[in-house]
């Protein structure tokens, strides 16, 4: 299926079980596609079928289809365009990210974590280690050697036999993100990106000019592959950016089959893949551990990996790190000097010195998660029983499935409670993802409760002030 055309077939798909006799039959189709745009099921620019073929298939007049996709358009969610056809669209923009004020707040604006045991002794060796490397001038452009062996030997270990010469240091993998996005993307260029999808990468690469076209993720069906596929084929992109493990926010991870199709598509068409895996260490359930998709790949630099040290150490250390072939590491050298002359010697010997021993620090993490995540569970069943949480089996957040269209509404409510959080059209491209919002599980499990209790009384509040009628909307689910 093409993100850009929703075929009648498909829609046909989406809208079974609606039945015409229900209530008014253009209100009760409109409120049905509407559902599906605004939870991005029919992604923002795609083209719905023509009236006359949705009366066909549906096997209603052609002046029911007419109604609602009128009654649609008043709204703002479809867009008439001459030759073009009726285009989904949402109304309105999408809200912007809460900004964290001081004070005591609960914050899930963001999934970070507060640093792990052993970051302060791992220092003080970092310091003790440090005097010979004052005789040198401290500028490391590709970083440090120590760690990029260390970094190098940890792939090897998972599959993807890797050098030192492929690790380039960065600090932080924000910054990897963005210096991949200037390097290897052209103004105007097409970039494939995840929706919903991390939206600091998502805003890197428009930065760098590139124009963003979506590959849906779903929390429960996985990636759109075929779609993917589409995409590549119809739009030759440059680049596509992925996060298969976890995907931020889904927490999905891809399978096997997912990345050897992915990584097909991508040689074939020559498209390299940015596949940040910041969390990929994070895995919470048992599961058989799968090799990084740039395992999959046959040439070195179709898949450029990057990694962090925040989510499994602390944000605090800025130490991130790329790796990809040596002719790219060469690029990329060229390229950060514009920008920055290497990451800090001293944070890149505290990580050297904690990867001495990193398990310890990976199961600490990995539980502290888990009661995290067993705490929303259980907080989501006792306080909002009909939302649902997605299969949350590795990462840093779980994204929660709202039976109503409110996730803006619920987010503002919320901050005047005192929560920040982000609302689900934050991770998306054009304001859908209404009916989701993203629950860091980075929080203890106290703050997740109390936080649950606040969204809960915030979709109190949205009702009130509305008086939106979701049984009615419910019903034509
Ligand atoms: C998926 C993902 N990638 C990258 C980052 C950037 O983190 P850092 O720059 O601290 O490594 C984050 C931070 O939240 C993230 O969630």
């Amino acid at each position: 299926m093409s993100p850009w055309r929703v075929g009648k077939t498909h829609l046909l798909d989406l809208l079974s079980g609606w039945d015409a006799s229900e209530g008014t039959a253009y209100s009760a189709l409109a409120a049905r596609i509407r559902l599906l745009i605004v939870d991005g099921r029919i992604v923002p620019g795609a083209r719905l079928p023509s009236e006359r073929d949705l009366a066909a298939g549906l096997a209603v007049s052609r002046t029911t289809v007419n109604s609602a996709y009128s009654a649609l358009r008043a709204e703002g969610y479809l867009q008439s365009k001459q030759g073009s056809g009726s285009i989904a669209q949402i109304p309105g923009r999408p809200p912007e990210l809460p900004v964290a004020r001081p004070g005591d707040l609960i914050d899930l604006s963001r999934a970070t974590c507060t640093a792990a045991p052993g970051t302060h002794s791992a220092a003080v060796r970092a310091l003790d280690r440090l005097p010979p490397r004052l005789r040198t001038d401290g500028y490391e452009l590709a970083g440090l050697l120590e760690l990029r062996v260390k970094l190098a030997e940890r792939y090897s270990q998972q599959g993807l036999p890797t050098t030192p010469e492929q690790i380039f240091v960065t600090s932080g993998s924000q910054s990897a993100i963005s210096l991949a996005a200037r390097t290897f993307v052209a103004p105007g260029d097409r970039v494939v990106v995840e929706t919903p999808g991390y939206p600091h990468a998502l805003n890197a690469l428009r930065a760098a000019g590139g124009r963003l076209l979506p590959f849906r993720v779903d929390a429960d069906a996985g990636w759109d592959v075929d779609g993917f596929d589409l995409t590549v084929r119809r739009s030759l992109p440059t680049l596509a950016f992925l996060m298969p493990d976890f995907h931020n926010p889904t927490s999905r991870s891809m399978s096997v089959d997912e990345r050897r199709r992915v990584v097909a598509t991508a040689e074939a068409h020559g498209i390299m893949l940015v596949s940040d895996e910041a969390t990929a260490d994070l895995a919470l359930d048992e599961v058989d551990p799968v090799a990084p998709i740039a395992a999959f790949a046959q040439r070195p630099g179709t898949v450029l990996t990057i990694g962090s040290a925040s989510k499994t150490v602390w944000g605090g250390l800025r130490v991130g790190w790329i790796r990809t072939s040596v002719e790219h590491v060469d690029r990329l050298i060229a390229a950060r000097m514009s920008n920055d002359l290497g990451a800090a010697v001293i944070d890149q010997l505290v990580f050297a010195e904690l990867l001495n021993d990193f398990d310890p620090i990976l199961e600490y993490r990995t539980n502290a998660l888990r009661e995290s995540r067993d705490a929303l569970q259980r907080a989501l069943k006792a306080h909002l029983p009909s939302w649902r949480m997605s299969p949350t089996r590795g990462g840093i957040a779980s994204w929660v499935h709202i039976d109503e269209p409110v996730s803006s509404a619920i987010a503002i409510a919320a901050r005047a409670r005192g929560l920040l959080i982000g609302a689900g059209p934050w991770f998306g491209l054009d304001g859908e993802f209404e009916q989701f919002i993203r629950v860091p599980i980075t929080a203890d499990p106290e703050a997740i409760e109390r936080a649950v209790e606040i969204l809960a009384a915030a979709l109190g509040d949205v009702h009130e002030r509305t008086h939106l009628d979701t049984r009615s909307l419910a019903g034509a689910l």
